[in-house]
């Protein structure tokens, strides 16, 4: 690579884009994109963070975060702790923190953290040593950044490096979802002017976080003309009861199904950060079909995630390659 600094200078933590510039996200993507294209990319990496050790914490389910960066991780060289939360001295009484200076006595310097409570993996890493590194797999409603990373390539692998004339419909529990705010935090840093939310009145945002996107309670107005579609999972374990009255109702007014998607650009696609409520915010045969981008959002991750640990466990090693 060209940079005249190396991807990760001076990033000690990854809890929020804000901890990026702009010019640093790019440089993650640039670097991602290597990874993803690399021809022998399981094994050509591996030296890259020989030596290093890195330990989910994971204290809320996940299947594609939690194995890519398992992937991402074992793909550089690094040991990589099986941590499990469930039959660990959590159960205990354990609290988080000393959860985390017990794993990283042992000499581990990356640590993944998801976790159901806003504010609680940036708490984490305040009680993290000097030598740590600690990345935001997602904290309640609040932040998942490199969730936000893989869908940045994906639509950039779609629709090109200029987002500034891109528009974009972001659909669904709008409310709920770390990966809402996160990708519009990230579509704004790319440039992105053209950024629609959609979502029954019970599911908009009550924050901040979307001020200045177009919003919207009318699904077939907001998709159309759009040149991607990102649909949001209902997060009913989030919710309180009745906050989606009828979920006939919601399958009705925002289900992409493959007519609202005729009401999108031609060649609009498709993106869902999974885990995926079938039938109920996204019809199967638009999950599954050719304006579907969602498996190679989950192939993205993998190769994002090598970008982010390489950048924070040994940052410049990507002039070196
Ligand atoms: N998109 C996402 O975070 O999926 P998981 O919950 O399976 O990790």
């Amino acid at each position: 690579m060209t940079m005249s600094k190396g991807v990760g200078a001076g990033l000690r933590h990854l809890l929020t884009l804000a901890d990026l510039t702009p010019q640093s996200l790019l440089a993650l993507l640039d670097r991602a994109q290597v990874f993803r294209t690399h021809p022998h990319n399981t094994t050509a990496f591996r030296h890259l963070l020989a030596g290093h050790a890195v330990c989910g914490l994971f204290f809320e389910p996940s299947t594609r975060t939690r194995s890519s960066f398992q992937l991402a991780a074992q793909r550089l060289g690094a040991d990589v702790l099986h941590f499990d939360v469930a039959t660990s001295s959590a159960g205990k009484g354990e609290s988080d923190v000393d959860t985390l200076r017990t794993i990283e006595a042992m000499g581990v310097q990356g640590f993944v953290v998801r976790h159901p409570r806003e504010g609680a993996v940036a708490e984490l890493a305040g009680h993290a040593g000097p030598g740590t590194a600690v990345i935001n797999a997602g904290d309640g409603r609040h932040a998942h950044p490199t969730q936000a990373l893989l869908d940045m390539l994906t639509l950039r692998q779609a629709k090109g490096a200029d987002f500034s004339r891109l528009r974009v419909l972001i659909v669904g529990d709008v409310r709920h979802s770390r990966v809402a705010r996160s990708a519009v935090q990230a579509l704004r840093m790319l440039g992105c002017a053209g950024i629609r939310v959609c979502a029954p009145e019970a599911l908009l945002p009550d924050d901040e976080a979307l001020a200045g996107s177009e919003i919207t309670q009318d699904f077939d107005a907001a998709i159309a003309s759009v040149d991607a579609v990102m649909m949001l999972r209902l997060q009913r374990e989030r919710m309180q009861d009745g906050v989606v009255a009828s979920l006939d109702d919601y399958r009705r007014d925002y289900r992409l199904d493959a007519r609202r998607l005729g009401l999108a650009a031609p060649d609009a696609v498709v993106l869902h950060p999974g885990p995926i409520n079938r039938e109920v915010e996204i019809a199967s045969d638009v999950a599954d079909g050719p304006q579907s981008l969602i498996l190679q959002q989950v192939a993205n991750g993998v190769a994002v995630r090598m970008a982010v640990l390489e950048a924070l466990l040994a940052p410049g090693t990507d002039r070196a390659e």
